[in-house]
């Protein structure tokens, strides 16, 4: 064991987090952000959306599947962190709907393997990236607390729901305590096309390209868009407060599809491009907002950053790319 590993886990302020999928869009944001306050940071991840070109050098990575048992025993044992930050998982609801087992496979049974090292190696704390978006399915009133019973249309809501009654569950038995974060959909720089606000990255490259954009549906339908910088504020509070709770992290807003387009054409400034429209897509919610009050009265955190300046921020991001 080195020498210092002792002194850091006396130390209440610097702690050893390793964050599976920190080589993604919204854990690569969370490493940064944590480091930046002087802990100690692993990322875990398989690569399979995520890129090394995301990592700060000053972040100690493993590749590894979260579904590899063994290989994720091995990575804990060497790097024996105090928190986990789960943000591994297959984000796609297309291919949940095409191969169910191979989602649950990854966001159910890896996410267990990822819990069952966190508590083998003695964390105490488990940080989820839950879907706010996903869980709660078609509602009639938004925005939506967290007390609304959860009613997934796609299997990957299913999967991101049942681990979270696991951690839930699995909580009343030993270590380490739950922090579930219900995220709306997320967006910002590094985003690929994949997930579940994947439109602002896709919308964002088609215009600057001067490419005609695709709706899917009438543009009506609706969604909470956060920014990533706001995401990573929760998951920083997250380390210290929240124990064993649930809490949606969004704007509250309901921004439709059409409006978000109009906002980025207007940003993109390159020549009217007149979308195309195609068929609303299987398993896909048509109007939600998440309420997010819980966050505010316990862990300190409020949605800061409007959508036209996180907008100008992914444009930017993406002309200097
Ligand atoms: N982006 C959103 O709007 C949104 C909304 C709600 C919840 N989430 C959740 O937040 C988390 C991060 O999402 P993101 O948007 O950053 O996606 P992302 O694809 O950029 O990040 C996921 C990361 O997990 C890694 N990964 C995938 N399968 C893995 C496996 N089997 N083993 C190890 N690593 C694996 C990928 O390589 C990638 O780096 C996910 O759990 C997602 O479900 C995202």
């Amino acid at each position: 064991m080195p020498l210092l590993e002792p002194l850091a886990r006396l130390f209440p302020f610097t702690m050893r987090i390793l964050i599976s999928g920190g080589a993604g869009f919204i854990g690569s944001h969370v490493a940064d952000a944590y480091l930046s306050l002087g802990h100690e940071v692993a990322v875990l991840d398989n690569l399979a959306t995520g890129s090394l070109d995301n990592l700060d050098a000053g972040a100690k990575f493993f590749q590894a599947d979260i579904t590899d048992l063994p290989r994720l025993q091995q990575i804990f044992g060497e790097f024996r962190p105090d928190v986990v930050s789960h943000h591994a998982a297959q984000i796609s609801v297309v291919d949940s709907i095409e191969s169910p087992a191979y989602d649950a496979g990854i966001n159910v049974v890896g996410s267990l393997n990822v819990w069952q090292c966190a508590r083998d190696c003695g964390a105490r704390r488990f940080i989820f990236a839950s879907s706010g978006g996903a869980i709660y399915g078609q509602v009639e009133t938004s925005p939506v607390p967290e007390e609304q019973p959860a009613n997934p249309m796609s299997p990957y809501g299913l999967s991101k729901w049942a681990f979270e009654r696991y951690l839930t569950l699995l909580h009343g038995f030993s270590a380490p305590t739950p922090v579930i974060l219900r995220y709306a959909n997320v967006y910002g720089p590094r985003q690929g096309r994949q997930g579940e606000a994947g439109v602002i990255s896709i919308f964002g490259r088609r215009l600057l390209e001067e490419k005609p954009c695709v709706i899917f549906g009438d543009g009506s339908m609706t969604r909470d868009y956060v920014f990533v910088k706001d995401v990573v504020k929760a998951n920083c509070q997250a380390l210290e407060r929240g124990d064993g709770g649930i809490f949606n992290i969004g704007t509250g807003q309901q921004v439709s599809t059409l409006e978000l387009y109009g906002m980025m054409e207007h940003l993109a400034a390159k020549g009217a491009q007149n979308p195309q429209f195609a068929p609303q897509r299987e398993g896909e919610v048509l109007r939600i907002a998440l309420e997010c009050e819980r966050a505010a009265a316990t862990l300190g955190w409020k949605p800061e950053t409007p959508i036209v300046e996180g907008l100008k921020q992914v444009m930017a991001a993406m002309k200097s790319a």
